[in-house]
């Protein structure tokens, strides 16, 4: 097992949409070292989710782990540890919300970013099962900020308003009451 490097914005694979993951390698030594360094990589890096692209693994995998559900951000349920495997997503209902998102890939920068917040993820497990779930509010913006990495998208490319893309300080300093205010939550995706 190994921590691995996360690659930061600027570099070109970030940019470039991953490969569907071949499901005969599910379970091979590859394949388990993989899963096992990114999750070493998202806990020593305090994430809450990690994309394979983002160690400069271009296939479509992706881990989340939402470990603590008592915290000022509010309304994040607990989501034990992981593996998304080709996962895909449906969006159930028109209707958005607006959270602060941060990226392990862009550190020290968060920004508020509005996407669906009802979604079906269909997606396939380690051991090669197919599952399906629904998510909503702040979870439901996890799985798209992470499976956007999947296609090259980066949350900074979906800031509408760019006077909402900040450094984490002036964050805390100048938006995290507005942001109470607005009832929305607060966190840093990954
Ligand atoms: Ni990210």
């Amino acid at each position: 097992m190994a921590v691995r490097e996360v690659i930061r914005m600027g570099h070109p694979h970030l940019r470039v949409p991953a490969a569907p993951y071949p499901t005969e390698h599910l379970g091979s030594a590859e394949f388990n070292e993989l899963v096992s360094d990114m999750r070493e990589t998202l806990h020593a890096y305090s994430g809450i989710g990690l994309a394979a692209p983002q160690i400069d693994v271009g296939l479509r995998i992706v881990v989340i782990e939402i470990e603590n559900t008592s915290t000022r951000y509010g309304e994040i349920e607990h989501t034990p540890f992981e593996v998304y495997i080709n996962p895909t997503i449906t969006s159930i209902a028109d209707e958005t919300a607006g959270y602060w998102e941060g990226c392990l890939s862009v550190p020290g920068m968060m920004g508020y970013v509005e996407r669906p917040q009802h979604i079906l993820v269909d997606y396939l497990t380690p051991g090669g099962v197919d599952k399906s779930i629904e998510a909503h509010g702040f979870l439901a913006t996890v799985f798209q900020h992470e499976f956007d990495h999947l296609d090259g998208t980066l949350y900074v490319d979906r800031i509408k308003d760019l006077s909402l893309f900040s450094f984490e300080e002036e964050f805390v300093q100048f938006h995290a009451d507005i942001n109470a205010q607005d009832e929305n939550s607060v966190d840093k995706t990954d």
